[in-house]
């Protein structure tokens, strides 16, 4: 995939993929998160998630990823969304966002979930931009669910 002549690529994100580009996962992820992560987080096993993850990479450099599993029989959760700054406001997430939307529809899910913080205002118009309903709020959390079907 191509756009403005820069070659954008999804790795999968497993194990391996994890173990070689960690350093540039964690840059990312201090950079653009409201709460860190280490390396546990990004490892830890669940439902599918090897299958529907990915990193972006741009001309070859880790640029983002996303930390999908499956949460129920009909849910996709997003766990973890980002772009690093450099690549921001220049269309990527919208991209990013349709790969995990088709990820979440090829095993069959009627709905794509997400938590993000109340005071995060680009990520709230971000997946309002996509049609996200709010479900509740929580401990400063929106919770949010797009129906897939
Ligand atoms: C949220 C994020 C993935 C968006 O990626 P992006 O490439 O910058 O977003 P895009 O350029 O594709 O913009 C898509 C929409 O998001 C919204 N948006 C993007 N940047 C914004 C900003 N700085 N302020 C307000 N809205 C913004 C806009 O509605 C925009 O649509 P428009 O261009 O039609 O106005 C990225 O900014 C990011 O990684 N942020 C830090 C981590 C994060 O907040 N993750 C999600 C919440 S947990």
């Amino acid at each position: 995939m191509s756009n403005n002549n820069l070659s954008f690529s999804f790795g999968g994100l497993n194990k391996e993929s994890i173990n070689k580009h960690i350093i540039s996962l964690l840059e990312i992820e201090r950079h653009t998160s409201f709460s860190s992560w280490d390396k546990k987080n990004f490892t830890v096993e669940l439902e599918l998630k090897d299958v529907l993850s990915f990193i972006l990479f741009i001309d070859e450099e880790v640029a983002g990823f996303s930390i999908l599993s499956q949460k129920t029989k009909d849910c996709v959760h997003l766990h973890r969304f980002c772009l690093a700054k450099k690549w921001q406001g220049r269309g990527i997430g919208k991209i990013m966002m349709a790969e995990s939307i088709k990820r979440a529809k090829t095993i069959k899910a009627s709905y794509f979930s997400l938590k993000v913080p109340v005071d995060n205002q680009q990520g709230l118009n971000f997946y309002n931009n996509f049609n996200f309903k709010d479900l509740f709020i929580q401990d400063d959390y929106f919770f949010k669910v797009l129906c897939l079907m």
